[in-house]
């Protein structure tokens, strides 16, 4: 594939469900009591990567594409894997299964591909451990054939659960994957259960589980669950996602000429920081429509072209643009005037390290980008170049490169565009839509 710059993009979009919000509905209604349909479901690879757990563990699920219907057996109806459950490349499937399975009075055990053997777990395995879960890392050189025990804290590794003891964990993270995990765990636990995290992270666990009929409750950067609630099946409507409109949202604004109404988007406060951080760079930007769908907040989001000037972002806005911050980048290098990225050295262990793969690639292009330990610092305004992405197989860069590339002189190539299914299998096609 080779991209150039010649169009300008105009027209409505609605996009793929929320990544997020599709696997826990998929994982909540597996331990919930009778159906869950779920509608506009993220057929993405690592939604379905969670399905295909999940059936692992004795649910029926059934997928027609569009949407789901998970027959839910109840906290306590899973059943031991025959096999190693297969995360593929998904994070959140990892940390958040093995909440639920620290509740479990048998092993699993838990692979994925080589970004996931790479991404940190201690951050789970600890606080789980604290509850009384059992944890195992194997060494992947040995695994599965002869299995040989190794300390690093990465997958694969085997999960021994059972009696849990209830925790109040203070995370020096704002992740909701760890905040999920302990939460989940909660369920399974002798009292209740608290997680308090140093700045909010992404709250769809705690609204998602209340609607199943979770005692949760969330004050400041606090979620408290209390244990063995009866979960009874949902009617799901996933909002479009707003990490993937984000794409969108750029797209719209630093391409000459544009305007693009994107639909049904996400706008969860703690997911929302990209429509902050593009209004604070001069945004032309409109949210449309505003209602709530299935507890969350969801809006359309009109953009048309805009002269970008840079910003900073940094402390408590991170966790709500985490997974923005190399798309956010991108528009930087298109603003005039320098944008700074600080607080964000979590970008380091994403599917990829997404501080070097984003300053590479940007730097390559021709943009001035300085890499820091936490972040990065932009020098905007440069005209961009095309070159050769390399993506590090990570559907953010592959995506966020793309945008970039649609406004390089000359061609962008990329060494492996197909990443994208990840988050937004039909992301090439919504792009080629708006184009005139
Ligand atoms: C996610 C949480 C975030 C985010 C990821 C999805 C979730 O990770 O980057 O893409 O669904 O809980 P962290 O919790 O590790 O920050």
């Amino acid at each position: 594939m080779e991209i150039t710059k010649n169009y300008s993009f105009h027209g409505e979009l609605s996009i793929p469900g929320d990544k997020s919000i599709s696997h826990r509905g998929i994982m909540f209604g597996a331990i919930s009591n009778g159906m869950t349909e779920i509608t506009n479901f993220l057929q993405g690879a690592d939604c379905l990567s969670t399905i295909s757990c999940f059936q692992q563990l004795g649910i029926s699920i059934e997928n027609n594409g569009t949407s789901v219907l998970v027959h839910g057996k109840g906290l306590h109806g899973l059943s031991e894997p025959g096999k190693t459950l297969d995360v593929g490349n998904s994070g959140t499937t990892t940390r958040l299964i093995s909440g639920i399975l620290a509740g479990q009075p048998f092993p699993s055990t838990i692979d994925g591909d080589a970004s996931i053997r790479q991404r940190p777990m201690k951050r789970i395995f600890n606080p789980l451990s604290d509850m009384g879960a059992k944890f195992q890392c194997w060494d992947p050189a040995y695994f599965p054939d002869d299995k040989k025990a190794i300390s690093p804290n990465c997958a694969p590794f085997t999960i021994q659960g059972g009696a849990l003891k209830h925790i109040h964990f203070n995370s020096i993270i704002a992740s909701a994957q760890v905040k999920s995990a302990i939460l989940l765990a909660g369920l399974y636990a002798d009292g209740i259960t608290r997680v308090t995290e140093p700045a909010l992270s992404r709250n769809h666990t705690e609204l998602m589980l209340a609607g199943f009929g979770a005692d949760i409750i969330s004050t400041g950067t606090t979620a408290a669950i209390r244990p063995e609630p009866q979960l009874e099946g949902q009617l799901i409507h996933v909002p479009g996602d707003i990490s993937s409109a984000a794409y969108f949202i750029a797209l719209g604004l630093v391409t000459p000429g544009s305007e693009i109404l994107i639909k049904n988007v996400g706008t969860n406060p703690t997911r929302s920081g990209i429509i902050q951080a593009a209004l604070a760079m001069g945004a032309n930007l409109t949210l449309l429509n505003e209602h709530t769908e299935s507890g969350e907040p969801v809006a359309d989001i009109l953009v048309t072209s805009s002269d970008l000037h840079g910003v900073t972002v940094e402390g408590a806005q991170i966790p709500t643009l985490i997974d923005e911050l190399p798309i956010l980048a991108v528009m930087a290098a298109f603003a005039d005037g320098t944008t700074m990225i600080r607080d964000a050295q979590e970008l380091r262990v994403k599917e990829s390290d997404r501080i070097a793969a984003v300053t590479q690639n940007l730097a390559a292009m021709g943009a001035n980008v300085t890499p820091t330990a936490d972040g990065m610092i932009i020098e905007g305004g440069k005209p961009l170049h095309g070159t050769h992405i390399q993506t590090c197989h990570d559907h953010r860069i592959a995506m966020s490169f793309c945008i970039a590339g649609l406004n390089a002189d000359g061609e962008t190539t990329f060494d492996d565009e197909g990443c994208v299914t990840i988050s937004y299998p039909s992301f090439y096609e919504d792009i080629q839509k708006l184009a005139l």
